[in-house]
């Protein structure tokens, strides 16, 4: 029998205040003397809190969906919404996380981490705890003082993670962040993350073409299909808390997600 990826209610959403709400999202880029439609007719509600997953392959829109929502892309048409009010451009109150680390090269991990709060937080002592507290929520204390060079792959992307939650902001956007880290780095990122996400409880929206991280992660999956790209499923996951990769029923669910999602894969 073929697992149904249809939508499924959204029981988890209803209950909760909409933080961001995306209606009929399309994005059409010019390419050479026709167009090229990306984005199609997209809808979305992340509710306060959540952590939604956006799942899908290469090619199939999900880094321009998260430009769109973090404003530094206007839609061609439809609109996204931030606690009720039209996104116009980029703002603190959403923030991006790439897969490539963009840490500024010369400032040392701390100094990386406080860049944002420059200019906006005028009194030193304040900027030095909250970065204190940042750098221990990461687990970068002893590397304070080191530049990025001298550090792994995955402390970049734990610095990267720390210099946008400094910042406080209501909607966390993360750009397939662990794709280049090894495979036990990758899950430690998974593990911080969430535990991040306990404790500060920001809505995060978080793109992979992972499935396993997907189902990891995610209170709720947003499958989408490419040319163009659309969302295809909205799918629930009921799976407890902590997650284990060897549980049978964590097997089942992501065999039934590979299974959905035969072909759409590359
Ligand atoms: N600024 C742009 N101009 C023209 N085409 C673009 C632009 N940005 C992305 N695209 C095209 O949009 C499609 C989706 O790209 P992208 O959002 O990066 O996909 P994904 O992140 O899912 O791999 C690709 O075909 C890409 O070439
Ligand atoms: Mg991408």
């Amino acid at each position: 029998m073929k697992p149904d990826l249809k939508v499924i209610s959204r029981n988890k959403t209803e209950h909760r205040q909409p933080i961001l709400e995306v209606r009929n999202l399309t994005q059409i880029f010019p390419a050479g003397r026709t167009f090229l439609k990306v984005l199609a007719d997209i809808q979305l509600t992340a509710a306060t809190g959540e952590l939604i997953c956006i799942l899908g392959p290469s090619g199939c829109g999900k880094s321009t969906l998260l430009k769109a929502l973090s404003g530094f892309l206007s839609p061609s048409a439809g609109e996204v919404r931030l606690s009720g009010r039209p996104v116009s451009g980029p703002g603190p109150d959403r923030c991006v996380v790439f897969q490539e680390d963009a840490l500024f090269p010369w400032l040392t991990v701390s100094e990386n981490i406080a860049f944002g709060l420059k200019g906006k937080v005028r009194d030193r002592r304040a900027v030095q705890r909250e970065v204190d507290r940042f750098l221990s929520l990461v687990g970068l204390t002893p590397y304070r003082n080191f530049l990025p060079r001298e550090i792994s792959g995955g402390m970049k992307q734990r610095v990267a993670l720390a210099r946008v939650l400094i910042l406080q902001p209501r909607v966390l956007l993360m750009d397939e962040p662990f794709a280049s880290l090894d495979a036990q780095t990758r899950e430690e990122m998974q593990n911080l993350l969430l535990s991040l996400w306990k404790q500060l409880s920001h809505t995060i929206l978080f793109v992979t073409h992972d499935v396993m991280e997907a189902a990891t992660l995610a209170d709720r999956i947003l499958v989408m299909d490419k040319n163009p790209g659309r969302i295809r499923a909205d799918i629930p996951v009921a799976l407890k808390r902590p997650r284990h990769s060897d549980a049978s029923e964590f097997t089942r669910f992501c065999r039934m997600l590979h299974e959905g999602l035969r072909g759409q894969f590359i």
